[in-house]
């Protein structure tokens, strides 16, 4: 985990510095929490493949769960178990089939939403430095629910006594076989 994290700070250039402003401008962005909870879940169950995820009358419980993943994003210690609580996410995802790409359409949902917030609420300059911190803090954290779940996939797979190298060596035979298909018809 540490090691993507690393990857993922170093990639999208993400800095102490934004985990500051989004703590500087925390008092204003919890504001927000009622309107981004509201549209997360009404985006997820107006839709009929991310709403069978969920149970019979368990918004309720997400949305409190939705509440405190957005306080602590904001004032967090941005410490190694606020990365390790993210890469959990990814973990208990897979056990409710909540696939990567619902996960990364509701982070992208997120950001185009904080994006808006920021320039209605905010001068031009404050604007671009909140909304670039959120977008760098949330494609780090993305990218570490992507990559628990991606994990907990292969652990799987390799407790089922599948060797990763072996595992490795047949998506790289998948892929050719793929490849040379596709490029056959193009
Ligand atoms: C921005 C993307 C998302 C974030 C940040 C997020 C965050 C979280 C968090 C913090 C938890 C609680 C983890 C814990 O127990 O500590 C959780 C659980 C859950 N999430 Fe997500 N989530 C995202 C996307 C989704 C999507 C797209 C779905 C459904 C399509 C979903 C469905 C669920 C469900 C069903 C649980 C409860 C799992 C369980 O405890 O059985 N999430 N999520």
């Amino acid at each position: 985990m540490r090691n993507i994290l690393k990857n993922l700070i170093t990639l999208t250039g993400a800095s102490k510095k934004d985990f500051e402003v989004l703590r500087e401008f925390s008092p204003i962005l919890e504001e927000w929490e009622k309107d981004v909870v509201k549209i997360f879940y009404d985006t997820l169950f107006e839709y009929e493949p991310t709403a069978k995820v969920f149970q019979k009358n368990e918004r309720p419980a997400r949305e409190v769960t939705l509440q405190n993943w957005w306080k602590q994003l904001l004032s967090g210690e941005y410490d190694l178990a606020f990365w390790e609580h993210q890469w959990l996410v990814g973990l208990v995802h897979v056990k409710r089939e909540v696939r990567n790409h619902y996960m990364l359409g509701m982070i992208s949902r997120l950001q185009t939403y904080v994006l808006d917030r920021c320039f209605s609420d905010f001068e031009p300059v404050t604007a671009r430095m909140v909304y670039g911190a959120f977008k760098r803090v949330t494609d780090v954290i993305g990218g570490l629910i992507a990559e628990g779940y991606f994990t907990k996939y292969l652990e799987a797979v390799e407790s089922a006594g599948i060797k990763r190298t072996v595992l490795d060596r047949m998506v790289a035979l998948e892929v050719d076989k793929m490849l040379r298909e596709a490029r056959k018809t193009t």
